[in-house]
């Protein structure tokens, strides 16, 4: 609303009938005239008027018609608009209010009640409007507020990756570096950016578990015993379990379970196999095992990129599933892929 005098359009082919309203309003308000639909229409347009007063029986085209124009433009849809009806006019009301019309004023006017409605219609649409920024202002605070708990939970997140880290130097950078590439296979393979979002976040999370096992096992340079190969073995279920109660919005929790289980069931903890490895599990899996092999290990050296990928193209359909292989081959061979993080 503009925050000089509202400004009323009048919409009447009949003079006298403008006149009397002109005399009754135009101490109050700035007024605009227009005698047909069409001028009616373009003034509205242009000038924007805070409410519209508009005579229903009219030559070409009637009242009813401009309303409908009038709501049919979002540019002018939420003008108020009163209709004006001669007592002997059989008009349908209904039809006005289905139309969008706000309230109708009957001929012969009476100034008080004339001005009483415009009244009462100005007030509530300032309050509609006021309500409306309210609401924008609202909406904002909550993305804010949403995008804040977003950053402590990723902060959070990353703060976990650390700890597994700072304890265990040989698979620093590990969990990033599989978060990584398991990202790039599901983009890859097409996959939506909330599937991508949540093997992020299981990715750099995957190994948690292994702060259960203690330094001397993990940063052993020889080969271990069964007994301590076992023992490594329980780090899918620790995470699981220190991830379980956190209320992501995907199955993280269980994608990190799942990371070491094999299309052939020949995978741990559950022996799952095929369609029951979740999705995100099964391109973790790939991830992991091409970062791995590639990379140092305190018990042998690094392997290099080509005899991980060889390893999963050997096991492609067995061991790892099908299309997150390909998809990781065809990022590396393409050379759109290269890791960020250095071992
Ligand atoms: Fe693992
Ligand atoms: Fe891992």
């Amino acid at each position: 609303m503009n925050t000089s005098r509202p400004l009323v359009l009048i919409v009447d082919d009949n003079a006298t009938n403008i006149d009397l309203l002109v005399n009754t309003l135009q101490g109050e308000y700035r007024l605009g005239i227009a005698k047909n639909g069409q001028k009616a229409l373009k003034y509205a347009a242009k000038h924007k008027p805070d409410i519209v007063l508009l005579d229903i029986m009219m030559p070409e085209m009637d009242g009813y018609e401009v309303c409908t124009r009038l709501k049919a433009d979002p540019e002018t849809a939420s003008i108020p608009v009163i209709f004006i009806t001669a007592m002997t006019e059989t008009v349908n009301k209904t039809k006005g209010f289905e139309l969008g019309a706000v309230d109708y004023i009957t001929k012969p006017f009476q100034a008080a009640e004339v001005k009483a409605r415009i009244r009462t219609h100005l007030t509530l649409e300032e309050m509609r409007l006021q309500l409306k920024s309210q609401n924008v202002v609202l909406e904002q605070k909550v993305a804010e507020k949403t995008a804040e708990i977003q950053d402590m939970l990723n902060a959070s997140i990353r703060s976990m990756a650390r700890m597994v880290e700072i304890r265990d130097p040989y698979t620093a950078g590990h969990q990033q570096r599989v978060a990584q590439l398991a990202c790039a296979i599901a983009e890859e393979m097409g996959l939506s950016q909330e599937t991508v979002e949540s093997i992020h976040t299981a990715g750099i999370l995957h190994d948690l578990g292994k702060i259960r096992i203690p330094v001397s096992i993990l940063s052993r340079a020889g080969s271990l015993m069964k007994a301590e190969l076992e023992m490594i073995k329980i780090h899918p279920q620790v995470s699981f379990d220190i991830l379980n109660q956190i209320p992501f919005p995907r199955p993280v929790a269980q994608m990190v379970l799942q990371h070491h289980e094999r299309m052939d069931g020949s995978g741990y903890p559950q022996g799952l196999s095929g369609d029951e490895i979740l999705l995100e599990a099964r391109i973790l899996a790939v991830a992991d095992v091409t970062e791995a092999t590639s990379s140092f290990r305190p018990y042998r050296p690094a392997h290099g990129i080509e005899a991980a990928l060889a390893r999963i193209k050997q096991k492609k359909g067995k061991q790892y599933d099908a299309d997150a292989v390909s998809a990781c081959l065809a990022l590396f061979s393409s050379k759109r892929f290269a890791f960020d993080f250095n071992p």
